[in-house]
């Protein structure tokens, strides 16, 4: 069977929660899609590095139940109507159980490391999720600021990159790879082309097929890479009515989205999760050729050419 039907399979599986409405909240938002990228690169990795990949598909599933985690919290933090193409579990199942299945899931992630890991992976794990809500805690203060590009990578790099590194790093180290901070950093500047990538979707992607309205950043009042490496070509009232206002003119934001489209911001962003995905190329070269790691470069292209 293929290695993403396995992982498929698993993630319904594994959760196995003794409360039906966990299952039924954890299995909304599993069932809801997902491009299960994370669990792949866990166990891409560790064929890589010379392991069976298939011995490596719990701990991929542990790091997406974290991710899965991430996302429901997420919902309810930002107040969010729909993901993956319908309402999202908030307002499914109210805020309360999305944030005690999230718990759940989290918990069930930390207790498969322990049982199909050990301390190393469940120390890089854990660090990865305390850089997760930190930086959520850091963009959500920031909300209604204009931030600058260092601001920005420390959001994105704690939110995304953190987990893709941990993704990485795990896989090797179930191989019996031990350098383990190499893997970790090919992840991170996997996580920042991703994110970066999602970052430019809110700016021109095809909202049927992201399944979530675009310019929810603007919206919100959120800067990101796009507006940032164009901010000086743009009027700063403008950027400010958007930005700093509760509930900015739909005008306004789409005045804003399309000069920052027009100024090249957006192409500006593309070519950095491109200069991103190339590092990472450099640094996989380091490791021998086989078919795991020709795998882990077809995964980076797609992160960088993905349309949803
Ligand atoms: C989505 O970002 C959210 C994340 C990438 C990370 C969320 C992290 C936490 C809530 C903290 C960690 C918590 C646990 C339980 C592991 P986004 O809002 O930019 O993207 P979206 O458009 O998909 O919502
Ligand atoms: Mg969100």
């Amino acid at each position: 069977m293929k290695l993403l039907e396995l992982i498929e399979e698993k993630l319904l599986e594994e959760l196995d929660p003794k409360v039906k409405l966990v299952l039924e909240t954890g299995r909304y938002l599993i069932e809801g899609g997902g491009k299960r990228i994370r669990p792949l690169i866990t166990s891409l990795s560790c064929g890589m590095c010379g392991g069976d990949p298939e011995d490596a598909i719990p701990l991929g599933i542990g790091i997406e139940y974290i991710h899965a985690a991430s996302l429901l919290h997420d919902d309810v933090v930002d107040g969010a109507e729909s993901r993956r193409g319908k309402p999202s579990a908030n307002l499914v199942f109210g805020n309360g159980i999305t944030v005690l299945t999230g718990d759940f899931m989290y918990a069930k992630a930390l207790n498969i490391f322990a049982t199909h890991g050990d301390i190393i992976m469940i120390k890089i794990v854990s660090k990865s999720v305390m850089e997760m809500a930190q930086a959520q805690v850091l963009e959500l203060s920031n909300i209604g600021e204009i931030i600058d590009s260092d601001t920005y990578f420390k959001i994105i790099d704690g939110k995304t990159s953190s987990l893709f590194g941990a993704s990485m790093a795990v896989g090797g180290l179930k191989a019996g790879y031990e350098d383990w901070t190499t893997l970790y950093e090919i992840g991170i500047r996997i996580g920042r082309a991703f994110q970066i990538i999602d970052d430019v979707l809110d700016y021109e992607g095809n909202p049927e097929k992201l399944g979530k309205p675009i310019s929810n950043d603007l919206r919100e009042g959120k800067v990101t890479y796009p507006l940032i490496s164009v901010m000086d070509k743009i009027p700063n009232d403008l950027i400010r009515e958007v930005i700093e206002e509760i509930n900015p003119d739909p005008r306004k934001i789409e005045e804003l989205r399309n000069l920052v489209i027009e100024k090249g911001g957006t192409v500006k962003a593309r070519n950095l999760a491109k200069e991103e995905v190339n590092k990472a190329r450099r640094l996989l070269e380091t490791f021998p050729d086989n078919i795991y790691k020709d795998e882990v470069v077809s995964i980076i292209e797609f992160v960088i050419g993905r349309e949803l």
